[in-house]
């Protein structure tokens, strides 16, 4: 299932997506403000177990590329949890900087947003900034997110304790029913 926006598709990702993971992916500008679980420097054998742990995800899915002209260019995916936690996700992105500035990220987070809310019921998506990217703030207040929390020192950035700035949207029960 693909997702359209105005310039470019969120799609599943294919095993043939390696080439533009290793081109892309590998940006020390993109590591930065991305948790540890995103590797860098990014290899050949990263991209083939992200890519080869996507394709056996099953429908409906939680993460999709972003496809600018057929290129996969970026992700973004949302982390679903389990029992009473089921009613909130976690919600995460990346693009290759020479698509950036183009509000393709705005457009992709508003998609995927409405997605997620619908497709899995939730009534709380949110997520995790660190304090120097303005840029992901500002797309995250664009898309609808408000800023909640900044917790102090919440995880290890490269081995660095750092704060992490929490930004959520919230929709009442009225308009998204939590699954059962
Ligand atoms: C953050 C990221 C996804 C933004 O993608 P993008 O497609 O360039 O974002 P958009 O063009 O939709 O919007 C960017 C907004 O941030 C603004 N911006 C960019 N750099 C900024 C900065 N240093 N300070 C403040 N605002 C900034 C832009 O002006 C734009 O806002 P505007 O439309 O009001 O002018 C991209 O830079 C990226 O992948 N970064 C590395 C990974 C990352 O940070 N992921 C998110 C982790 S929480």
């Amino acid at each position: 299932m693909d997702i359209h926006g105005s310039n470019f598709v969120l799609r599943p990702w294919r095993l043939d997506d390696a080439e533009s993971l290793l081109t892309y992916a590998n940006n020390a500008r993109i590591a930065a403000n991305l948790g540890d679980a995103f590797p860098h420097p990014y290899t050949e054998k990263d991209a083939e177990i992200w890519l080869k742990a996507r394709v056996q995800d099953k429908e409906p899915f939680e993460h999709f590329s972003i496809d600018v002209d057929g290129t996969a260019v970026g992700g973004i995916g949302v982390i679903t949890r389990q029992g009473p936690l089921r009613i909130a996700a976690a919600i995460g992105y990346w693009l290759a900087e020479p698509f950036w500035g183009r509000g393709i990220a705005s457009e992709a987070l508003a998609l995927m947003t409405d997605y997620a809310f619908e497709t899995f019921r939730l009534l709380r998506l949110e997520a995790r900034v660190f304090p120097w990217n303005a840029a992901s703030a500002r797309v995250l207040k664009k898309a609808g997110y408000s800023f909640d929390v900044r917790l102090r020192n919440a995880e290890l950035h490269r081995g660095v304790p750092v704060d992490v700035l929490l930004y959520s949207q919230v929709r009442h029960p009225a308009d998204s029913h939590p699954r059962h």
